[in-house]
């Protein structure tokens, strides 16, 4: 359609490139913009020869951003550095706090109206940074900064489907709560179609959704954490948002600031519309490992969160 730029930030690496692939086939877009601090251009001529009407520009280097963000409607951030084998999740944390900081800074400055979709992790503590630069910025909008669990979604529904004999496809798994370990709520209970399995089956399939990128690192043997399904999931999530934003309202789970919970930012059920979050749909009745795992997910949430916060107040 007419003038939807959409930009990736990160686009050169392994979440980024796939999923700027991915998006090159959005009838929904009418620019892709690609930027990374190295490589972008190759990525760029590369997926430029595909006959599909997305306009492909790259932007490599920080003095590009101005120009790779303006006018973008939506930015997707799978920009940062994976972890690697002697890194500390504290290196970790420091290196790409970092970028999203500096990322969401040239957004409020270049695009301040656009949806953000943060892929970047740890994204329970990126997205209240990305929250923080924005208010500093005197920009924010918390209906349009989204933290990217579909995959989180995506997981559980395969997972589910496997267990109960359903086609993927046909599973819907709500998935809420934060995007790492125990801070991962699927919401079995409130599946459709309706699973109805043991205690103990429950507890089994809940805590491989948990692991799940774990199981991914594990196989990735030292060479990285998912990406191929991360893009994919990535890609869907933007397709909603961009469907949203032409007027078609859609329901997805996305990591936002909210105030179903005691907690300020609360991966939960949204509808998504024109403005962004238009409707945070309630929690739900969980049952008694729900509810459990609800209590015991909040003091890592809630440490990540002021990790985050405090991550932008003292830099
Ligand atoms: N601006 C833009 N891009 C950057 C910046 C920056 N300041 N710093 C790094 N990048 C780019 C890298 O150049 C690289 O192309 O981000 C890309 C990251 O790609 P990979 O290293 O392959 O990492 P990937 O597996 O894609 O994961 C990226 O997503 O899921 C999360 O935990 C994951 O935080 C990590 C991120």
């Amino acid at each position: 359609s007419s003038n939807v730029k959409v930009a990736v930030l990160g686009a050169a690496g392994g979440i980024g490139q796939p999923l700027a692939l991915l998006l090159k086939g959005s009838p929904l877009i009418s620019e892709l913009s690609l930027y990374d601090i190295v490589g972008t251009e190759g990525v760029g001529a590369d997926l430029s020869h595909i006959d599909s009407s997305p306009k492909v520009s790259s932007y490599t280097g920080a003095e590009e951003l101005p120009e790779a963000l303006y006018g973008s409607s939506l930015v997707v951030i799978p920009a940062g550095v994976p972890r690697k084998p002697g890194m500390t999740r504290d290196d970790l944390f420091n290196i790409n706090a970092g970028i999203v900081r500096d990322l969401c800074v040239a957004i409020a400055k270049y695009c301040p109206d656009a949806w953000v979709a943060i892929i970047s992790n740890p994204v329970n503590s990126t997205v209240p940074i990305a929250a923080e630069v924005f208010k500093k910025a005197g920009t924010y909008n918390p209906r349009k900064l989204l933290g990217v669990t579909k995959l989180d979604v995506l997981r559980a529904n395969t997972f589910v489907a496997q267990a109960i004999g359903v086609p993927p496809e046909r599973m819907s798994v709500p998935v809420i709560g934060g995007h790492a370990g125990v801070t991962i709520l699927p919401l079995l209970s409130q599946a459709t179609p309706r699973v109805d399995v043991s205690p103990e089956t429950a507890k089994a399939l809940t805590e491989r959704i948990q692991d799940a990128g774990t199981e991914v690192v594990k196989a990735k043997a030292g060479k990285g954490s998912a990406t191929l399904s991360m893009a994919y999931a990535a890609a869907k999530f933007a397709e909603s948002c961009l469907r949203a934003l032409a007027g078609e309202p859609i329901v997805e789970c996305a990591y936002v600031e909210s105030h179903l919970t005691d907690l300020p930012f609360f991966a939960s059920r949204v509808r998504l519309g024109r403005n962004g979050v238009e409707e945070y749909l309630p929690l739900g009745r969980f049952n008694e490992l729900e509810a459990a795992n609800f209590e015991a997910l909040k003091g890592e949430l809630r440490g990540s969160i002021k990790k985050g916060v405090d991550f932008v107040n003292k830099t």
